[in-house]
């Protein structure tokens, strides 16, 4: 059973998607606590119906960067965290973290990494601006993170066809439908031990 911490600043549905096949006994995990920067998110709601822990913890409660650092490795180890699963958190992770829980911090975004990401590029203004560029194929990317936003390495995408007549609303309807497959699948992959990033390498074993 490996210990998971999700981090989500918003809606919660990727979350709500894993948590459904945690609840279901195919992801071998537990989730030890939901965490946002935001003070009390709609993802917190579906956490607390859970009875599973909540914490709001910013930037902004501390004079110090590393002293907030610090405060989310030891709140992270309090609770044993193995792994941690960002799920539309919208706040870079501070270096330490990262150092700290090297591979096995996921993410997932909903475009073809590395276009249409990085700072700025979240909810609706991806798709905005996938439709803009006119490509015709756009989808979803779970990937490693590292100290950079929608950067490190990649351990799977999938496509999906930009239709003629798209909005950015349609759009993000369609790329969810297949975050909420795709990332509990990656979760489940993790938990089994069937990816693994040897020296930026990512091998998933199916
Ligand atoms: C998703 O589109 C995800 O790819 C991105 O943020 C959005 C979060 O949606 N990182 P939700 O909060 O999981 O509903």
């Amino acid at each position: 059973m490996k210990k998971i911490a999700v981090f989500a600043s918003g809606r919660g549905s990727n979350f709500a998607a894993i948590w459904e096949q945690v609840k279901l006994g195919s992801i071998q995990a537990q989730v030890m606590c939901v965490l946002s920067d935001q003070v009390h998110p709609p993802v917190f709601d579906i956490a607390q119906t859970h009875q599973i822990p909540t914490h709001w913890v910013n930037r902004k409660q501390f004079s110090d960067a590393a002293d907030y650092a610090q405060f989310l490795i030891d709140l992270l180890e309090s609770y044993g965290v193995e792994l941690i699963i960002l799920a539309g958190y919208l706040k870079l992770i501070p270096a330490p973290v990262v150092a700290r829980f090297r591979n096995a911090i996921v993410n997932i975004h909903p475009a073809l990494l590395p276009n249409f990401g990085g700072k700025g590029y979240y909810g609706l203004k991806v798709h905005e601006a996938v439709i803009s560029s006119g490509v015709k194929i756009t989808g979803v990317t779970v990937h490693f993170v590292d100290e950079h936003y929608d950067q490190g390495q990649v351990i799977v995408q999938e496509q999906v066809a930009v239709l003629a007549n798209d909005t950015p609303e349609t759009l993000a309807r369609r790329v969810l439908e297949v975050e909420h497959r795709l990332y509990p699948e990656v979760v489940r992959a993790i938990c089994n031990e069937e990816i693994l990033n040897k020296n930026g390498k990512v091998i998933w074993q199916r």
